[in-house]
C-alpha cells in the first residue's frame, strides 16, 4: 500500500487552491460592487433630470447629494440659484462619482482576478495598484467626505495586506533556495569522497523521480531528498570506499553502516526535504522480506522503496572495478524478478511502465570516462 506524506507540492497546491478561492470570493464581490454602482449612477442620473425637469421634489432625494461638498460650496456661494438646479447638479456629481468609482472597481476585479490564477497569489503589483486605487477612491468625498476617505482607507489596509503577503512568500522562497544549495553541495561533496565515479546520484535521484511521478508522489521532494541517499558515505573510511577488488565481509559490514550514518547526519536539519532525505538515507537499503539493511524492518517508507529500486538499478548498468555494466534488458530482468522479496511490487511495476524514460536518464547523464 502506498503511503503519503503531505509534502511540499501538496501545500503549495493547497495554498494555491485557497488563493485562487479568496480571489474568485473578491472578484465576486467586485463585480457586485461594480453592477450595483453602475445602477446607482444610472438611477440617481435619472433623478438628476426628474428634478431638473421638476417632475419631482429635490427633496426626495436628498440623501444623494445632501452631504455633497459641490451640493454644500453651490448653496453657500450662490444663495439665489433655485434649489431645483443645486439638488440637481448635486445628484448629476453623485452619479458621476459613482459611475468614476464602477470603473477603478472595474480594474480591481481584473487584478484580484490575474493574483488568483498566477501561481504567486502576492505581487509587488498588486500591492501597487490597490494603493493607487485607494488614493483614486478619494473621488468617493464628492459623495460623501466620510464614506470616500473610509472607502480609500480600507483599500489602504488591503493593499498593506498584500504586502505582507509578498513578504511571506519572499521569506519561503528563500528557506526554500537555501535548502536546495545545501543539498546539492551535500550531494557533491557524497560523490567526490565515496569514490563513486560518474554521475550515479544525479541518475538515482532522476530515477526515483520518475518512479515517485508515476505512483503520484511529490516527485520534486524525493528527487531532490535522493541526491543525499549515500551521504553516510562521508564517514566510511576510503580504504573501503575506494578498494578496488570486492569488500571482505568486515568491510562490508563497516560499508553498510553508511545508511545510520546517514541517517545520524541529517538527524536535526530541519525542512521537510531533509526529513525524507533522512528517511532514504536510512531506508535505500531496507528489503520488502525485511532481509536488508540497517534495521531489517518490512514497514519502509514510499521515498525508501522508491530509492531502492533506483538505487539498485543504476549500481547494475554501472561499471565497478570488479564487475562490468549490466545490459539494460538484463537490469530490468533483476528488478522484475526480485519484486516482492527485496522490492516492493508495486514500485517495481511503476518503474517497468517508465522503462522508456529510465533508459532515456542512464543516456543522458552516462558516466564521464
Ligand atoms: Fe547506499
Ligand atoms: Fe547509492
Amino acid at each position: 500500500m502506498l503511503r503519503k506524506t503531505r509534502t511540499n507540492k501538496e501545500q503549495q497546491e493547497t495554498i494555491r487552491r485557497r488563493m485562487a478561492h479568496i480571489g474568485q470570493v473578491l472578484g465576486g464581490i467586485c463585480r457586485i460592487a461594480m453592477i450595483g454602482l453602475t445602477v446607482l449612477a444610472i438611477v440617481i442620473g435619472v433623478a438628476a433630470a426628474l428634478i431638473a425637469a421638476g417632475i419631482v421634489e429635490p427633496g426626495v432625494f436628498s440623501g444623494v447629494y445632501a452631504r455633497n461638498p459641490i451640493y454644500l460650496l453651490l448653496r453657500t456661494i450662490i444663495a439665489e440659484m433655485d434649489e431645483r438646479f443645486i439638488a440637481a447638479i448635486g445628484c448629476t456629481v453623485t452619479a458621476l462619482t459613482f459611475l468614476g468609482m464602477a470603473l477603478l472597481v472595474r480594474g480591481l476585479k481584473r487584478t484580484m482576478a490575474d493574483t488568483a490564477i498566477s501561481g504567486k497569489p502576492f505581487t509587488h503589483e498588486a500591492a501597487k495598484e490597490i494603493r493607487r486605487t485607494a488614493f483614486i477612491m478619494l473621488i468617493g468625498m464628492l459623495y460623501n467626505p466620510f464614506f470616500g476617505i473610509a472607502l480609500s482607507l480600507s483599500l489602504l489596509l488591503l493593499s498593506y495586506f498584500v504586502e505582507y503577503g509578498v513578504y511571506l512568500q519572499e521569506q519561503a522562497d528563500l528557506t526554500q533556495a537555501i535548502q536546495e544549495e545545501m543539498i546539492v553541495s551535500f550531494a557533491e561533496i557524497t560523490e567526490n569522497k565515496s569514490g563513486q565515479t560518474g554521475q550515479h546520484v544525479k541518475r538515482v535521484s532522476e530515477y526515483a523521480r520518475v518512479i515517485a511521478r508515476e505512483l503520484g508522489a511529490d516527485d520534486e521532494t524525493i528527487r531532490l531528498a535522493s541526491t543525499m541517499h549515500d551521504i553516510g558515505k562521508l564517514m566510511i573510511p576510503e580504504s573501503i570506499l575506494e578498494k578496488p577488488g570486492k569488500l571482505t565481509d568486515e568491510e562490508y559490514a563497516v560499508m553498510k553502516q553508511h545508511t545510520t550514518y546517514g541517517g545520524k547526519l541529517l538527524e536535526n536539519v530541519e525542512g521537510e526535504v531533509m526529513q525524507v532525505a533522512r528517511t532514504v538515507a536510512l531506508e535505500h537499503h531496507e528489503r520488502e522480506d525485511g532481509k536488508g539493511y540497517p534495521t531489517g524492518k518490512k514497514d519502509i517508507s514510499l521515498e525508501g522503496r522508491i530509492v531502492a529500486v533506483a538505487d539498485v538499478y543504476d549500481a547494475l548498468t554501472s561499471r565497478r572495478s570488479y564487475k562490468e555494466a549490466w545490459e539494460e534488458d538484463r537490469a530490468f530482468d533483476e528488478i522484475r524478478r526480485n519484486s516482492g522479496t527485496q522490492f516492493d511490487p508495486q514500485v517495481v511495476d511503476a518503474f517497468l511502465r517508465c522503462r522508456e524514460e529510465i533508459s532515456h536518464i542512464r543516456e543522458m547523464y552516462a558516466d564521464r570516462e
